[in-house]
């Protein structure tokens, strides 16, 4: 049976039946206490009916598109070799309407007392069965949802409010409270924290919850957000409109970005003290594009006409709607992964979609219309506030709430300077000094670092996504909030591992520590950078 109504549990309401202990437990196994409790199940005082109640011993391997699940999640849903014994347990929440929230609670059977909900990515409607992996490995009850619908397309929220609710906040808010409740059910026992891990959508979710729903948890890690979320698409729109088509006088191809990557590298890459083809502060890299014009460099191979420059130039420039900064523009120094992103399907994708599917749910709407009204016309709407930008964070705050923000600064989907402005308004609004926000809120510019993985920096931060660097709370974000929501050990630094061929196996390359913002990296050492101890966080 599926609850009816939202309103029944999904704000704070939820009671769950009392399991006490019987008088005399009689010893049952790990395995079979998994499949009775797929047959004991309530949610609120309801008997609930799950979809999976399966015991995987370590080393199971699932395979969830052969389960069923959408197709197009594949590249969402490869889950690894599960690493423990666990309990999985499956069901489906109605929400409201024609919304419903697909969810899974792995459930270990050496329990580390916490839970864990991991998020989602882009539109995808896809469990994100890495990070749920990634979870039980250290002990968590650990939650995933589908987001509120099936598939990596933003077409289920054409006409359908509640499923497009689900997407902005509900279905991780769903996800949580019921996921909570099948732990205590199934252990006996309240968690005793309460932990996100999550990056690009999954960044916002996190996000969303600190603004939003901030008693949902005790330690989030919200990577590379999607906030800024109608600036964000306005801009791939106007990007994508400036460059116009690989026929016009505007665009830019592969080779124009390449050579606008190693004139960067030329001019930037030693600002912080080291050639090493990583920029550690982008925002110091203001770009003399003469050397890169045709008409002064004799036609070197990608460079640059006039009209090619001022392109080049608004794409790293601030996107301002009626007067205001709503993108922050891209950073150098990544410039050929985001020649693949323009070329690429995901932002001429997200941009059509949502604009066609959700701004003017008409499907006549394709990148061709745009305008900057098509930006008013999605600020105007933000569905259930979408824009994920508030910045008064004193209720999280007071709840004591930590929050470890990062970003890569070579994220060619959705830049960091976007996070720094969010940084820099939450201090606004917040009259607070970075040492007051260092309290409970913490923000690391990472490096190096494309979009949440990969890139030629130090970017294995235990962000999620299967690999860790190591256990040590200074290589791995995961166990480091939880160093500091249950010990106060607050991160100075996150340190890095970037692996050969970025291959584990093959061992460590090199590692570096991420300075907490607003102190950057500086190299001072005699190597070639790899040497983590030469260099130093200073502030400025
Ligand atoms: C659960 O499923 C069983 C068997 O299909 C059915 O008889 C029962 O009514 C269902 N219970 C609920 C609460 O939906
Ligand atoms: C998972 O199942 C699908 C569908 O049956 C199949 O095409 C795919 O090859 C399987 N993947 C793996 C890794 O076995
Ligand atoms: C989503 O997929 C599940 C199977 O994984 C299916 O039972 C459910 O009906 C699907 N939901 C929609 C809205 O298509
Ligand atoms: C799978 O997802 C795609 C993309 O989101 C969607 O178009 C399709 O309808 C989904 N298939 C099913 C069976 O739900
Ligand atoms: C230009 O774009 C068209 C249409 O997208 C594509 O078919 C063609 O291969 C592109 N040409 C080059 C040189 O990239
Ligand atoms: C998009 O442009 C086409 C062609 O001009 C027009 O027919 C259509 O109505 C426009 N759609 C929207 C949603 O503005
Ligand atoms: C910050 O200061 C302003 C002006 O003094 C005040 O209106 C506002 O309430 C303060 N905000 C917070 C979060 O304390
Ligand atoms: C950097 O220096 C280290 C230590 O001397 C060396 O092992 C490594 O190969 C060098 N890397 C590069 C890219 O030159």
């Amino acid at each position: 049976m599926y609850i009816s109504s939202v309103s029944t549990w999904a704000f704070g309401l939820l009671v769950s039946t009392a399991h006490g202990t019987p008088a005399h437990p009689k010893p049952q196994s790990f395995s079979s206490k998994c499949t009775s409790f797929g047959s004991s199940l309530h949610i609120g005082s309801h008997p609930f009916n799950v979809t999976i109640a399966q015991y995987l011993p370590a080393a199971s391997v699932i395979n969830t598109t052969a389960e069923g699940s959408n197709v197009t999640c594949a590249g969402y849903n490869d889950a690894p070799p599960i690493s423990v014994n666990l309990c999985r347990i499956g069901l489906t929440v109605k929400t409201e309407g024609e919304g419903e929230v697909i969810l899974e609670t792995w459930l270990p059977e050496e329990w580390n007392g916490r839970f864990l909900s991991a998020g989602n990515g882009g539109f995808a409607g896809c469990i994100q069965y890495q990070d749920i992996a990634y979870g039980v490995s250290y002990g968590f009850a650990t939650v995933g949802t589908n987001n509120g619908h099936n598939g990596t397309s933003a077409g289920a929220f054409f006409h359908q409010p509640e499923v497009l609710r689900d997407f902005v906040w509900r279905a991780l808010y769903t996800g949580v409270e019921v996921g909570k409740d099948i732990t205590k059910q199934f252990y006996h026992k309240e968690s005793c924290k309460s932990y996100y891990i999550g990056c690009s959508t999954g960044g916002r979710q996190g996000w969303k919850a600190a603004q939003a729903y901030p008693e949902l948890f005790d330690g989030i890690i919200a990577g590379a957000p999607a906030i800024a979320w109608n600036g964000q698409l306005g801009w791939f729109g106007e990007m994508l409109t400036s460059l116009g088509t690989n026929t016009s006088a505007t665009w830019l191809d592969a080779a124009n970005w390449a050579a606008v990557q190693e004139e960067v590298m030329a001019q930037c890459d030693g600002l912080d003290g080291a050639v090493d083809g990583i920029l550690e502060d982008t925002r110091k890299c203001r770009l003399d594009v003469t050397p890169l014009l045709c008409s002064s460099n004799g036609d070197k191979e990608g460079c640059l006409s006039q009209i090619q420059a001022e392109t080049m130039e608004k794409v790293f420039s601030p996107f301002l709607v009626d007067g205001e900064v709503q993108h922050s523009g891209a950073s150098h120094g990544y410039e050929s992964a985001l020649y693949e992103a323009f070329v690429g399907p995901l932002l001429e994708g997200w941009l059509q979609e949502w604009y066609a599917y959700v701004v003017y749910q008409d499907l006549s709407w394709t990148r061709a219309n745009f305008s900057i009204d098509d930006v008013h016309a999605a600020f105007a709407l933000n569905p259930y506030n979408v824009q994920t930008f508030d910045t008064d964070l004193s209720a999280f705050r007071d709840l004591g709430g930590k929050i470890l923000h990062w970003h890569g600064q070579a994220d060619q989907l959705l830049a960091v300077g976007n996070s720094d402005r969010y940084y820099d308004s939450v201090k606004a609004t917040m009259n607070a000094t970075s040492t007051e926000l260092d309290e409970f809120y913490r923000y690391f510019r990472i490096s190096g670092i494309n979009h949440c993985f990969g890139g030629p920096g130090a970017g294995m931060l235990g962000q999620g996504g299967g690999v860790a660097a190591g256990n040590d709370p200074d290589d791995n974000m995961l166990m480091r909030i939880v160093a500091w929501v249950e010990e106060g050990a607050a991160p100075e630094f996150v340190r890095g591992t970037k692996f050969v061929n970025d291959t584990p196996s093959l061992g460590v390359e090199f590692t570096r520590r991420h300075c907490k913002h607003p102190a950057v990296n500086v190299y001072t050492g005699t190597g070639n950078g790899t040497d983590e101890a030469g260099w130093t966080c200073v502030e400025e």
